[in-house]
């Protein structure tokens, strides 16, 4: 069984043969592939990125939300707010996906976003019981698979981790909603802090934004080092900053990267595909990832 597995890694996977699905070096990819499927789960972990990578981008081409998205869009926060909230948007999201500027040049744009967007969050007084609402009135949801995916990770025992720089008590209610969370799964994000009648009042911790994932994946050296024997990664991330997600895993062998392209598709799919082993363009889907994991578990 091991030896078909092996000799099967790409070629035969028709997921991979899709048009939306680019990879630039097909030979590595291939050598990746048989390599994990020969390690197999034991040697495995993931590392993954929430918004617009566990959760779907658009349907019916509206876009779905992010986390920052389901409180903005609630109806707990009056309309002064939310324009304060979509200029926000409107002047930091384009530098985000910009393909032309460095992510050392973007930084200091993403922190005042989030500085910005957290601080007019914070005065709009919501409470812990709020959030289950907000998140069942939005349109966040996750990519077709996502529900199979994560409990055949925890059936096999293969650890998870979801590296976001959204909202860590909102994207576990998008989970929870929409699929569950497991005991393989851990969460690095940005928690939300409530007092003790339950009002939010700021944000825990270090500030995570989309490029100064590395920073925290240092800061989680000890989850690392608990998982120094699984030294290979499959990663998946919507962003040029998810790759860092990775920095600072000891002994890592070999490192799976999966890339989705959602939005400046054109401008960006270069990079992308320089950077992502593989790209999956414009998919709703974890058809991809899924299909390399039937092999692997
Ligand atoms: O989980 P992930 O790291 O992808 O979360 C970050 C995403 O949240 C970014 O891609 C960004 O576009 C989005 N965001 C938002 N509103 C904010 C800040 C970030 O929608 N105020
Ligand atoms: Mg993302």
């Amino acid at each position: 069984v091991k030896i078909y597995k092996v000799m099967s890694c790409f070629s035969q996977m028709e997921e991979l043969q899709k048009e939306n699905v680019y990879i630039k070096d097909a030979e590595r990819v291939e050598k990746l592939l048989c390599q994990l499927i020969q390690d197999g789960k034991s040697k495995l972990q993931i590392i993954t990125d929430f918004d617009m990578t566990l959760s779907r981008f658009s349907i019916n081409g509206k876009r779905c939300a992010t986390c920052h998205n389901v409180l903005e869009n609630s109806s707990l926060v009056p309309e002064s707010k939310k324009q304060v909230l979509d200029e926000l948007r409107d002047t930091y999201y384009p530098i985000e996906i910009n393909a032309k500027m460095t992510i050392e040049e973007k930084i200091p744009f993403m922190m005042e976003w989030w500085t910005k967007a957290q601080s007019t969050i914070v005065a709009c007084n919501f409470r812990r019981e709020d959030l289950t609402r907000a998140v069942r009135e939005s349109n966040a949801m996750l990519r077709d698979g996502c529900d199979w995916q994560f409990s055949t990770l925890h059936e096999h025992k293969v650890p998870m981790l979801i590296f976001s720089a959204g909202i860590g008590d909102i994207l576990e209610e998008i989970i929870k909603q929409h699929s569950q969370m497991y005991a393989n799964m851990r969460v690095v994000s940005n928690y939300m802090d409530f007092n003790h009648d339950g009002m939010l009042v700021g944000f825990k911790g270090d500030l995570v934004h989309t490029y100064n994932k590395n920073e925290g994946a240092l800061r989680n050296s000890d989850y690392f080092t608990t998982l120094k024997d699984r030294r290979n990664i499959i990663l998946m991330g919507d962003s040029m900053g998810d790759l860092r997600m990775a920095d600072g895993v000891p002994n890592m062998q070999h490192i799976l990267k999966i890339g989705f392209l959602n939005d400046n598709i054109e401008e960006r799919l270069e990079k992308y595909k320089e950077a992502y082993d593989i790209v999956l363009v414009s998919d709703s889907t974890m058809d991809v990832p899924n299909a390399i994991l039937k092999k692997i578990l």
